[in-house]
């Protein structure tokens, strides 16, 4: 079945490794993993949704799709639902505010251990984003501006470091790539 995914989950789809395994916190309909596991064989997912609606949502779009066995679904708030994993290599954080991104994972950073990349799109607030990164040491490799229905989206890509470089004032709003 193809499953129709905006250009700018797309966007942020594209900064998965092939085989990735990694968590996708506020999957709504879990769009994302799907689309992500249904083009990669190798790649498996976990969808996190805090509310029940989106939550049954993202039940039904994985049976819908047949992707049981790659994607899998958890009721919890931000990255507690990966308490006790070891493997999630990945998450994504997208389409909320930047300060809510900041907010989960500050408050989730104890379930940041085994996570190499953040790839995270905020709707407004950016300069949160960038903060959160460099506090719990991801230092930032790509991001991008794009336009989508006369939308502006930012994605924000951060890889974990031992040492993250600070950040100016004006590359903390702007980002270092997007000038
Ligand atoms: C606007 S939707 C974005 C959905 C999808 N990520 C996207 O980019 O299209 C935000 C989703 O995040 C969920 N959410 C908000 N706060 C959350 C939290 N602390 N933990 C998990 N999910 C959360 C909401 O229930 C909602 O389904």
């Amino acid at each position: 079945m193809n499953i129709q995914l905006s250009e700018r989950l797309k966007t942020v789809a594209s900064f998965l490794p092939k085989g990735a395994y990694f968590a996708d916190i506020g999957s709504d309909h879990a769009y994302l993993p799907c689309y992500v596991c249904s083009h990669d064989q190798t790649a498996r997912a976990i969808a996190g949704e805090v509310n029940q609606g989106p939550y049954e949502s993202a039940k039904e779009s994985i049976k819908r799709f047949g992707l049981e066995e790659s994607v899998s679904v958890r009721l919890g708030d931000g990255l507690a639902i990966l308490e006790g994993e070891h493997d999630v290599k990945q998450t994504v954080i997208a389409g909320m505010g930047g300060s809510l991104i900041k907010q989960i994972l500050i408050e989730g950073q104890s379930n940041l251990k085994s996570i190499e990349r953040i790839i995270a799109q905020p709707n407004i607030d950016e300069r949160d984003v960038r903060r959160a990164f460099l506090q719990l040491g991801f230092q930032i490799t790509s991001e991008l501006i794009m336009e989508e229905n006369g939308h502006i989206y930012e994605v924000i890509v951060g890889d974990k470091v031992k040492n993250t470089r600070t950040l100016s004032d004006e590359e903390l709003l702007f980002g270092r790539f997007n000038f």
